[in-house]
Formats: structure tokens, sequence, C-alpha cells
């Protein structure tokens, strides 16, 4: 029997075979297990939030959606017309933080939250079940959702890691077995209560057609004071081609930069000789020394390493 031949007959065998089936059976088992521990943490996160001591006062606005719906332009436009067209901030969420993500990572405390000026603006992606409920506004935006799919299949290549290919994510989206669930149980969960005069329904697509006309909406429902003059540069400002401009206070990388308290521009500190002279103590220079003599000392008394001498005087 050949080389070549016997291949083709392992290829062929029935243990190969059963060999490829089950393996197909563990990917698939993992998959699952994976959406059922994506869930888990979801409901962990909706615990913790359900047992937050959170009032909603009567002028917080509550953007919620769906991912990839929208949230991050809305975010920026509710910041935009309450702030009167201000973009001193390092990320969008600093002004308009992600609710049930902040308090889940502890990025904010209640009296953080507390601290927060009004009209508090806060993203949320919670499903109507779950968000805090009072006598506040709440804005919902929907997007297409086979838009949706499509949006979100390119953020989780992007930024989730995502190998499959737009069937494989297609798949796991029509489960619901994709971040936050499923597309159809939130939009229908909101779109129960609508006619609620607390919420204001808006189409993605609406916002692209007619700006204008949505904001005037908004501006309206929230009770928002924007003058006339201010209106065409807040407009500028919730444009796509600003809002790419200026990207990284829109990226999620860089809110999730903002959330862990990293401080950016702070990796190519001095570049100077020396720094060391003004942080050790007598005590930390002397341990230093000690430990210093015993494993390098026998290289000579003054090392590049302990005294910046060098190493070929
Ligand atoms: P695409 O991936 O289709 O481009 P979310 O913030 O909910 O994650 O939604 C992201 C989607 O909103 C992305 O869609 C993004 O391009 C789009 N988006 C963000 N800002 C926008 C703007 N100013 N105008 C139009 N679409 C915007």
């Amino acid at each position: 029997m050949t080389a070549r031949h016997s291949k083709y007959e392992i290829l062929k065998s029935p243990t190969k075979k059963l060999v490829s089936g089950l393996l197909k059976g563990c990917s698939m088992l993992l998959k699952e297990s994976i959406g059922i521990l994506t869930e888990t943490l979801q409901f962990m996160e909706l615990f913790r939030v359900g047992r937050l001591d959170f009032v909603p006062r009567a002028d917080d606005i509550f953007l919620v959606t769906y991912p990839r719906s929208g949230t991050t332009w809305m975010q920026m436009i509710l910041y935009q017309l309450a702030s009167r067209g201000n973009m001193d901030f390092t990320h969008i969420c600093q002004v308009a933080p992600w609710f049930e993500r902040v308090i889940s990572f502890n990025v904010m405390n209640t009296e953080d939250i507390e601290a927060v000026p009004s009209p508090r603006i806060f993203k949320s992606h919670l499903s109507y079940r779950w968000i805090p409920k009072g006598q506040c506004k709440y804005i919902y935006v929907m997007r297409n959702g086979k838009d949706v799919a499509v949006s979100f299949f390119h953020f989780y290549k992007s930024h989730l890691g995502f190998k499959g290919d737009f069937s494989e994510f297609f798949d796991l989206f029509m489960r619901g077995k994709v971040q936050f669930g499923s597309w159809f149980e939130h939009v229908a969960g909101w779109r129960e209560h609508v006619g609620n005069p607390n919420i204001m329904f808006l189409e993605y697509e609406n916002l692209i057609q007619d700006l204008e006309g949505c904001l005037r909406r908004i501006i309206q429902f929230c009770g928002f004071d924007v003058s006339s003059e201010q209106f065409p540069e807040i407009m500028e400002k919730c444009s796509f081609a600003f809002m790419k401009k200026h990207e990284s206070k829109f990226d999620h990388i860089t809110a999730t930069i903002w959330e862990k308290g990293y401080k950016q521009n702070a990796f190519l500190r001095k570049g100077e000789i020396g720094s060391a002279k003004t942080y050790l103590n007598d005590r930390q220079e002397k341990l230093f020394e000690q430990k210093s003599e015993k494993y390098i000392g026998k290289f000579g008394a003054n090392t590049a390493i302990r005294s910046s001498a060098p190493l070929n005087p």
C-alpha cells in the first residue's frame, strides 16, 4: 500500500468520521456553553444592578438600544444638546456613562453616579424588564435588525476577536447567542411600551434621513434649551464625518482604557538617568545595594546595572 493510498484509506475510514463527528459535537457544545456563560454573566450584572440603591431623577435620560443600533451616536446627540456643543471629554462614556457597565465593573459607585450633574445621560443595553423605573425619560433607538447583524458581525471581528464568517455569526445572532442576547426579544420587549409618554422611540434610519427633525423632537421631549445659533454647530458635531474624525472619543477600545483607569501617553515617561534618586528612601537604597552586591558585585564594583558606568570604559 502506498503512502498516498493509506492516507486516502484513513480519510475514508469510519474512525475518521467518528472523530470528526465528535469534534464537531464538542465545538458546538463549546459554542453553546459560551452562550450560556454570556447569559450568566449578564444575569450577574443585572443582579448587581437590581441590588443597587439607584433612584432615578426626574430629569435623568436613559438612552437604551440593542448594540449597533446607533447608541454612540445618540450618546453624542444627547450630550451635545445638553451641553450645547461641549467636546471636552476623552471618551463619550465619561459624560454619558454606560449605566449597567460602570456599576458592574465598579467604574463608578453610587456616590459617583449621584455626583453626575443633571440632566444625567445614561447609555444602556438593558431589556425593558431590567431598566431602572422612574419618572425619568427613556429614549429607545431601533435599527433594521439585518443591518444590526452586519454591524455587530464587524464589531465582533474588530473588537472581540471573532474568527468565524458572517454565516456563522448570523446563526449565533438569530439564536440570540451573542452579547446582549436576542435582538428580537430586546426590540419586542421595549415596543410593548409604545404609547408610554416617558418613552420616546426613534429609528436609526430616521436619524440618517432627517437628523434635524429628530433633534428637534429630542429637544422637545427632553426639554433642552438650545438656541437657534447653537443648533447648526451641534448638527455638524453629530454628523458621521465629525465623529469619524474624532473616533477615539467614541471607540469602545478607548472606553475600556478609561474604565480600567489606564493612563494614555504614559508609556514613554521621561527617558532620563537617575530618576531613582528621588524615589528610593534610605532603606530601599540599602536593600538594593546589598542584593546587588550579592548577585552582581562579583562582576565589578560599579556595574552598569548599579551605577550606569560604561561596560567597556
Ligand atoms: P455601522 O457598523 O453600520 O457603520 P452602536 O453605537 O450602537 O454600537 O452603533 C454603531 C453603529 O452606529 C455603526 O454602524 C456606526 O457607524 C453607526 N454610527 C455611529 N455614529 C454615527 C453617525 N454620526 N451617523 C451615522 N451612523 C453612525
